[in-house]
Formats: structure tokens, sequence, C-alpha cells
């Protein structure tokens, strides 16, 4: 599918009952954590998508059985210490969270593993993992003076040394990388983050046994002997690829849509807050635990919004879903601002100049700033072709303002496969 076409939702918006695909976070540590077990582990609601299935190939590579049963995966590693060399280059394909976390677990292990990538994630920073966990005594080299793809991860013979990391950016992915070299240390491995980021690392470690203090943005890990898997894990439906229906159903006249099964860890709810903040009509219901996760309906319909201004401490929360925001921003009455989001830049591509650029192809309610956006909301889209530049996110949030204004053509639009392969045909459904 080069290009697809999105048709304007009809006077009567988007209506019905949807469940989104399971949580792509979760879904990578799940197959990461059981695959350092030495039991099966049953993975229900598992994503499968690209990205995820980068880090199943991945542990299959290291010698991590992991069997694909229909309605869920059986993952059987051989122990914390059981990953074997593998044979070949592993290939992360688009998947910053599969390299960054594989390399916080590769570091401190006995054997050499070299990292290949796609076009985006071969442009994306790793110095900001390859600098703490060098500094814990990890040989990783990579192209660019370490700090790109491609990255070999050269053979440890000592224990890594446990440090402190006060980390320059609120990063789940960083903070992970360092935690997971922090079970391979010979002391304590301690992390401070700026703002918290998305906490599933530290839930899942925990249930697996690991020895971690948690404070707000700082933790605290010792080595592990041994991970311990329960002998299941379900994975919640995924916030951020809820976020689109969220939006749309928000923007668009007539709406209403109940999404069921939606993982909301405070964590990465900040969308929701935000919303709400701008007037949206979000309701949560039957909230329960599953798997250690917060889980609960969500059932959105159409409101009058108005702008927001959305700061440097909630960015960690809602940083996957700032492009959407962006589209009900627009839409909205009123100037949203958007501050201290530069993460944005070293995303799948540079999302606030492709928010700018393709998003301007639809509206001229958008200004770039170095750290976010200024939006003028009130206006509508336009129809106009677009381009995906690639990037799942910025596929998936024109099609909404298309949904929401006159239709979009969206160029390279098959990259939803990344994160939410059936999106289009939930939208279309939701449009009938
Ligand atoms: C992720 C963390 C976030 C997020 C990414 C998934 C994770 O990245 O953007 O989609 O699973 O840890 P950063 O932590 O680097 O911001």
């Amino acid at each position: 599918m080069a290009t697809k076409e999105i048709q304007a939702a009809g006077s009567t918006g988007l209506r019905g009952q949807i469940t989104v695909p399971g949580d792509k976070s979760v879904s990578h540590r799940s197959v990461m954590f059981s695959g350092l077990c030495d039991t099966p582990v049953k993975i229900t609601n598992f994503l499968r998508a690209q990205d995820c299935l980068s880090t199943v190939k991945c542990m299959q590579a290291l010698g991590v059985k992991v069997e694909d049963r229909g309605d869920h995966l059986v993952v059987c590693g051989n122990g914390l210490h059981g990953l074997k060399e593998a044979e070949g280059i592993i290939d992360a394909g688009n998947s910053g969270t599969t390299l960054r976390l594989m390399l916080g677990i590769l570091a401190g292990q006995k054997f050499l593993t070299t990292f290949t990538g796609d076009a985006s994630l071969s442009r994306r920073p790793m110095g900001r993992v390859i600098n703490p966990l060098s500094s814990m005594g990890a040989r990783i080299v990579g192209r660019k003076n370490n700090s790109l793809l491609p990255i070999t991860v050269v053979p440890q013979q000592d224990l890594l040394h446990g440090i402190t990391y006060d980390m320059p950016m609120a990063s789940a992915q960083v903070k992970s990388a360092v935690l997971l070299a922090g079970l391979y240390a010979d002391r304590p491995t301690e992390v401070i983050e700026p703002y918290p980021s998305r906490d599933h690392t530290e839930r899942m470690l925990r249930a697996f046994g690991a020895d971690l203090d948690k404070s707000v943005n700082h933790i605290k890990i010792r080595p592990a002997k041994k991970l311990n898997a329960p002998e299941c894990i379900n994975v919640p439906g995924d916030v951020s690829s809820a976020a689109y229906f969220i939006v749309a159903a928000s923007i668009i006249k007539g709406s209403d849509v109940l999404i069921k099964n939606v993982g909301i860890n405070e964590t990465r709810t900040g969308i929701i807050d935000v919303l709400r903040n701008m007037g949206a009509d979000i309701e949560i219901s039957n909230e329960h635990d599953v798997s250690g996760e917060p889980v609960a309906d969500l059932h959105v319909r159409y409101a009058k919004l108005h702008g927001t201004e959305i700061k440097a401490d909630i960015i960690p929360r809602l940083i996957d879903e700032i492009p959407v925001i962006a589209v009900a921003a627009v839409a909205a009455e009123g100037v949203t601002v958007i501050s201290g989001a530069q993460e944005l830049r070293v995303k799948e591509s540079d999302r606030i100049k492709a928010i700018c650029h393709e998003f301007g192809r639809l509206t001229d309610a958008l200004t770039e700033k170095e750290d976010g956006l200024i939006i003028k909301g009130g206006s509508g889209f336009r129809i106009a072709k677009c381009d995906s530049c690639n990037d799942h996110r910025i596929a998936m949030s024109l099609a909404v303002a298309g949904a929401a204004g006159s239709g979009v053509f969206i160029d390279n639009a098959d990259c939803v496969e990344i994160s939410y392969p059936e999106f289009y045909s939930t939208l279309e459904m939701l449009e009938k």
C-alpha cells in the first residue's frame, strides 16, 4: 500500500465498540524478561506488530525459544545467564526499544553481539545508552564515535560495576537499559530521572523477583542470581494506540466510542489528562489490574475542545501521543503551546518537523519551536496528500486529521505495521 486514502467521517461521526492491540512497551518487555528465566511463560494479547516481532527475532537469535501458538506466545529461556552468542548480525528493524533494552541486557554477557537496523533506527542516538553502560565497564562500539548503528557489544569477562546514573533526559528506554545491566553488576545500580517516565520495566522486573526500590524518579536495583517468571503474562491494550481513537472521537461531531481493555498506567495517561483539560468527555470504567498493570474501559464522546499548555513535566507521560494531540489542538478553539518536547526530534522521525511539514499541508495552524509547537486552533483541516515520513505515529495522526476534516491521502501509509497493523480497518469500521 503506497498511498492510503482516508475518507472524512460522515455527519454521525465515529460510533462503536473496539479493542486496541496489546501494549507495545509491555509486549517487548514480556518476551525479553521471560527469555531471561528458565521456566515457560505464556503471553496473551502480545502485540504482533513489526517492532515487537523484532524483539522476538532478537531473543530467538540469542537462543531463547519463542513459539507462536495462535492466541498466545510461549517463551522458554535458559536463565539469566543462559543467552547464547547469535550466529549472525541481529536486525532491530525500526525498534528503539528492542535495541536500547537489549544493549542493557547484553552489556554484561561473555559473548559478542552486533546489531543493525533500518534507516530510521540508524539515525537515532544510541550514545545515551552506550555512555552509561560504558561507565559500568561494558565495551560497546558503534559508528560515529560509538553513538550510531551498527553497534557491537564486545564480550565481557568481568562483572559490570553498579553506578548511580543521573539521567540527562527522561527516557524509559535509557532507564531500562541501565537497570537491566544492573542485574549483572557487582553492586547496586541507581538511576535518577529528571521526570518520571513509563515504569513497565520496574513493575515487571519486580514481578519477576528482582530486588528493586523505587521512589518517584529514583530507582535502585540490586544484582540478581536468577529471575522467576510468572506462568502467564496478559498484556493490556495499548493506550498509545487507543489515543488515535480517543482524539478522533473527541473532535468528530456525533462520535461515541467505547474502547475496552486499555492500559491506564499513570506514567502513560498524560493524553487523558491533557484532553480532559481541553474539555474532552472521557469516562473511565471497569478499572482492574492485569498482570500488575491497571486496565480500564474508556468511553469517549464528541466534545468542544479548547487550547491548553503542555510543559516539560508531563511530556514523558504522553511522549508518543504528541502528534495526535497536535491534531486535537488544531480542532480545538484557541491556542495550544507544547514546550519541553525536544525528545520528539529523535524519534522514528523528527516528529516536530514532520508535524509542521506534513500536517502543514492540511492546516496553517502550526508553528515550529525548537522544543515543541504553537498551534492556533479552530480552523479545521483541508484535503491534501501528505507523507507519513515512514513514521507510524505520523501516519495514524494524519488519518485522524483526515477523518476529522475533509479526507487525506497518506503516502508510505503501511508503516502502521510497526505498532498497529489493524489501524486503518478499525478506523473504517468506526466510520461506517
Ligand atoms: C518506550 C519509551 C519511549 C517511547 C517508546 C517506547 C519504551 O521512548 O517513545 O515508543 O517502551 O520504553 P523514550 O523512553 O526513549 O522516550
